[in-house]
C-alpha cells in the first residue's frame, strides 16, 4: 500500500544541512502496524513529516519516493496532496496542545475535518437544518469512539477544558475522521500517564483490527512498541538500522545500538545494572564518512570510521545496518546481502 524507498530530509542552518532522514525504506501492507523507536533528535518527526509532505520550511526532502497505491506522493500538486492527507493518510501530531486550535471548539475541530474531506452531504453548498444535524451525530460518534465520557455535552467546549489524554484522543478523532487507510502517529501517548496510554494504545488496536487502517508508531519506548507493534524498525542519526519482527528484535538484537537500548531499559524479575550507551548522539550537521553509531560502538573496526555500513538482509526477515554484524567484517560470515531498495 504505501512504499518508501531512500527518502532522505534536510534541515539548512547556519551550521550546514541537518540531515534529519538520510534514506529511508519503508513498507507498509494493509493492516500493518509497524513502530519506528529511537532516541530524540533521531529523525522519527522528520520521516512521517516527510511522508505527508510536511517538513516545515526551509526544511526539504531531497531525495526518494512515497508511493502510496501507485502514486509518488513527491510528485502530486498541493491540491492532490491535500486529498490524500487525511482521507488516505492522516497524521496525529507529536503535541496535542500546539495541534488543536485554542479558539475553537473541540466539535468544530472535528467537522472542519469531516467538511474538508466531503464526507458531509451538501457541503459546502448548502449547510442545511438536516445536514447539520448529521454533522453533530457524526462528531458525537466520534467522540464516543475514541471515548471521551458525554459527547453530547462536550463537543461544545474549548481545547483548554480536556486534560492532555483526552487532547490526544480528540486528535485522533480528527486524524478517524475520514477513515484514512495509514495512521501516522507521531508519540501519540508519549505526555500521558501510564493508564491513560494503554486506553490510546488500545483504541488505536481496536482501530486497526476492525477496519484494516495501518499503522506507523513512533515512540522512543521500546516498552509501547513491544505491546503494540508486530514490525520495529530502529532508527539512528536519520537511517533505519536494525529492523524485523519485534519478538525476534527483542529477543536477539542485532546492531550493537538496538542492543545498547536494550540493555539501557529495565526489565521485570532482572537485577543486573542498566548500562547507558556511552558518548553522544552525532551531529546531524557534520556526520563523518562512516558508521554514524561508530564513535560509541563497542564492536568498532576499523572499517567502521571510513565507510557507512548498507542495509542488509540476515535470516531471510531481519535488517541490519553494521559492518560487523551485517557480515562485512567477519561478524556474521557471509550471512548478509544487500537490501534491495536501499542506498
Ligand atoms: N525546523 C528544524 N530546523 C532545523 N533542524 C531541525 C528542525 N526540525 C528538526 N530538526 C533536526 O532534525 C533532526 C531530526 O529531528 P526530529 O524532530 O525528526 O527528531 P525526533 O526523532 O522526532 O525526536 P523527538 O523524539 O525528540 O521527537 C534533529 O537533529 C533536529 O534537531
Ligand atoms: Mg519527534
Amino acid at each position: 500500500m504505501l512504499q518508501v524507498s531512500g527518502l532522505s530530509t534536510v534541515y539548512p542552518t547556519t551550521r550546514g544541512d541537518v540531515q534529519a532522514v538520510r534514506g529511508v525504506d519503508l513498507t507498509l501492507r494493509e493492516g500493518d502496524v509497524l513502530a519506528i523507536v529511537g532516541e530524540s533528535g533521531c529523525g522519527k518527526s522528520a520521516t512521517l513529516l516527510s511522508i505527508m509532505r510536511l517538513v516545515p520550511y526551509p526544511g526539504r526532502v531531497v531525495a526518494g519516493s512515497v508511493v502510496f497505491e501507485g502514486r509518488d506522493l513527491m510528485s502530486l500538486g498541493p491540491r492532490e496532496m491535500r486529498e490524500v492527507r487525511g482521507r488516505d493518510i492522516a497524521m496525529v501530531f507529536q503535541d496535542p496542545m500546539t495541534t488543536l486550535n485554542p479558539a475553537f471548539r473541540v466539535g468544530d475541530q472535528i467537522a472542519e475535518s469531516l467538511r474538508v474531506h466531503g464526507f458531509l452531504p451538501g457541503f459546502p453548498a448548502s449547510l442545511t437544518r438536516r445536514s447539520r444535524m448529521r454533522e453533530r451525530e457524526m462528531v458525537i460518534d466520534l467522540m464516543r469512539q475514541v471515548g471521551i465520557p458525554s459527547p453530547e455535552t462536550r463537543h461544545l467546549e474549548y481545547p483548554h477544558q480536556f486534560s492532555g489524554g483526552m487532547q490526544q484522543r480528540i486528535l485522533i478523532a480528527i486524524a478517524l475522521a475520514c477513515k484514512p487507510k495509514i495512521l501516522l502517529a507521531d508519540e501519540p501517548t508519549t505526555a500521558l500517564d501510564v493508564t491513560i496510554q494503554a486506553q490510546v494504545l488500545d483504541l488505536m488496536r481496536e482501530i486497526n483490527q476492525t477496519t484494516g487502517t495501518a499503522i506507523v508508531l513512533v515512540t522512543h519506548d521500546l516498552a509501547v512498541a513491544a505491546e503494540f507493534c508486530r514490525e520495529v524498525a530502529v532508527m539512528y542519526a536519520g537511517q533505519i538500522v536494525e529492523q524485523g519482527p519485534i519478538d525476534a528484535v527483542l529477543e536477539d538484537p542485532m546492531h550493537p545500538y538496538t542492543q545498547g537500548l536494550l540493555r539501557s531499559i529495565p526489565r521485570l524479575g532482572e537485577r543486573k545494572p542498566l548500562t547507558p550507551i556511552m558518548g553522544e548522539v552525532p551531529d546531524l550537521a557534520a556526520l563523518g564518512p562512516g558508521c554514524s553509531f561508530a564513535p560509541r560502538c563497542e564492536v568498532r573496526r576499523p572499517c567502521c570510521d571510513i565507510s557507512q555500513p548498507e542495509l542488509v538482509t540476515l535470516e531471510g526477515h531481519r535488517l541490519v545496518r553494521c559492518h560487523v554484524r551485517g557480515g562485512n567484517a567477519s561478524g556474521r560470515p557471509g550471512a548478509g546481502h544487500r537490501a534491495t531498495g536501499d542506498q
